[in-house]
C-alpha cells in the first residue's frame, strides 16, 4: 500500500485534528508496511491571509495529484465580515466543485458507551446506524445568486436548481449504499413547496424502480425528517437529500451520536481523489486550546482508507481502535459526562494511534463508517 495524501489543515481546530488523523494513519500504515506521503497545502482563511485567495491554484494542484485529500476545517470570526469579497468557505466549496465531489457520505453511529451522553434518551439512540448521503456540488449552494433593486431598499436571492442528471447520480449513490445495508432509502425533499423537489422526487422514484428494484424507497418532507431524526431516528437506514437539507440534517444527527466532534465524512466523485473531512467546523471558540475532539477527523481518515486507498483492513483497524479507546473511557471534553475527567486532542490521538499499533486481528468494528 503506497499513497499520496494531501493535507489541508485550514482554520480553527483544523490543524489540531489533522495532526492526530495523520498520526493515526501513519500508525496504521506502519503496521501493514505501507508507505504514505503527505503534502500539505493552504485553504480557507489561512490561505486568504497568506495568498489573498481561499483556494490557491497550488492547493488544487496538490489535491489533483493526490490519491486522497484530508481537510480539517475552514472559517472563523476573523474572516466573517459579510461584505468581504473573499471568504474561507469559498475554498471548501470551490474544492468540492473543482474535484466534482458530488456525493457526501455522513455516517451516524452511536457508540454504546456514549448512548446516554447526549440530550436524546438512550433508548432512542442506542444502536443507531444511519448513513446520510448529501448532494454536494449542486442545489442552492451553487445556484445563481445576487442582489437587485427593491422599493424597500434591496433584495437578495439564491437559486435552488437541480437537474435530472445531478439527481440521478446522487440517488444511485444512495441506493448503492442502501444495498449494502438494509436496502431502505429515504429521500428527503420539500416537494409540497419546491419545484426542484418535485423533479427530485420523480427522478428518485424512477431511478430506484428501474435500477434498484430490490431497494425500498420512501419520501419524507424535510421538516418531518428533522422531527423523526430526534423522535425515532432508527426508522432510517440511508437518507439521501440535497445540499442544504443535508447540511442541516447532519448537524442535527450529530447530536444523536453524542457530539459533532465524532462524525466523519467522505466526499466522493467518479474517481480520484476523494475528500475526507469531519462534519464539524473550525470551532473558533476552542481553537488553539488542545481540547478539540479529533475522532471525527480520525474516522474520516478511516473512510479514506476504505474509499480512496481500497484498504478496508486499514479502515477497520482505525475504527476498532477508536471503539476500544472510547470503551476504555477516554473522553475529550465534548463527550465527557459532567464532573468526569477529560483528555486533550493530542492525548486522544496518541491513545488511538497506540491502539492501532497494538491492534491484532480485527473483529466486528462498531464504528465502521460508510
Ligand atoms: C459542512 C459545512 C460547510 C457546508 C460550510 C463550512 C461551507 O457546514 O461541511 O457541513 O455548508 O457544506
Ligand atoms: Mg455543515
Amino acid at each position: 500500500m503506497e499513497a499520496t495524501i494531501a493535507l489541508l489543515p485550514g482554520d480553527g481546530v483544523g490543524p489540531e485534528v489533522i495532526a492526530e488523523a495523520k498520526k493515526v494513519l501513519v500508525a496504521a500504515a506502519d503496521v501493514s508496511g505501507g508507505r504514505l506521503r503527505f503534502h500539505e497545502a493552504l485553504i480557507g482563511g489561512d490561505a486568504i491571509d497568506r495568498t489573498g485567495t481561499a483556494l490557491p491554484d497550488e492547493t488544487l494542484e496538490v489535491c489533483r495529484n493526490a490519491d486522497a485529500v484530508m481537510l480539517g476545517a475552514v472559517g472563523g470570526p476573523k474572516w466573517d465580515d459579510p461584505s468581504a469579497s473573499v471568504r474561507p468557505e469559498q475554498g471548501l466549496l470551490g474544492l468540492r466543485k473543482a474535484l466534482a465531489l458530488f456525493a457526501n457520505l455522513r455516517p451516524v453511529r452511536v457508540h454504546p458507551a456514549l448512548a446516554s451522553s447526549g440530550p436524546v434518551r438512550a433508548e432512542v439512540v442506542s444502536g443507531l446506524d444511519l448513513l446520510v448521503v448529501r448532494e454536494l456540488t449542486g442545489g442552492i449552494y451553487f445556484g445563481e445568486r445576487g442582489r437587485r433593486g427593491d422599493p424597500t431598499g434591496e433584495a437578495a436571492f439564491d437559486t435552488l436548481v437541480y437537474s435530472t442528471g445531478e439527481i440521478e447520480r446522487i440517488i444511485r449513490r444512495g441506493a448503492e449504499a442502501a444495498r449494502g445495508r438494509q436496502s431502505r432509502l429515504t429521500s428527503v425533499d420539500k416537494a409540497n413547496v419546491l419545484e426542484s423537489s418535485r423533479l427530485w422526487r420523480a427522478t428518485a422514484d424512477r431511478v430506484v424502480r428501474e435500477e434498484f428494484p430490490d431497494v425500498r424507497i420512501e419520501h419524507v418532507l424535510v421538516d418531518a425528517a428533522a422531527m423523526y431524526l430526534i423522535q425515532q431516528p432508527k426508522r432510517f437506514d440511508v437518507m439521501v437529500t440535497g445540499n442544504m437539507f443535508g447540511d442541516i440534517l447532519t448537524d442535527e444527527a450529530s447530536v444523536l451520536a453524542g457530539s459533532m466532534g465524532l462524525l466523519p465524512s467522505a466526499s466522493l466523485g467518479q474517481g480520484r481523489p476523494g475528500l475526507y473531512e469531519p462534519i464539524h467546523g473550525s470551532a473558533p471558540d476552542i481553537a488553539g486550546r488542545g481540547i478539540a475532539n479529533p475522532i471525527g477527523m480520525i474516522l474520516s481518515a478511516a473512510m479514506l482508507c476504505r474509499y480512496s486507498l481500497d484498504w478496508p483492513a486499514g479502515a477497520e483497524r482505525i475504527e476498532s481502535a477508536v471503539d476500544r479507546v472510547i470503551a476504555d473511557g477516554a473522553r475529550t471534553i465534548d463527550i465527557a459526562s459532567q464532573g468526569r475527567e477529560s483528555i486533550g486532542t493530542a492525548d486522544m490521538g496518541d491513545r488511538i494511534a497506540e491502539a492501532v499499533a497494538g491492534e491484532k486481528g480485527t473483529g466486528v468494528s462498531f464504528s465502521r463508517c460508510g
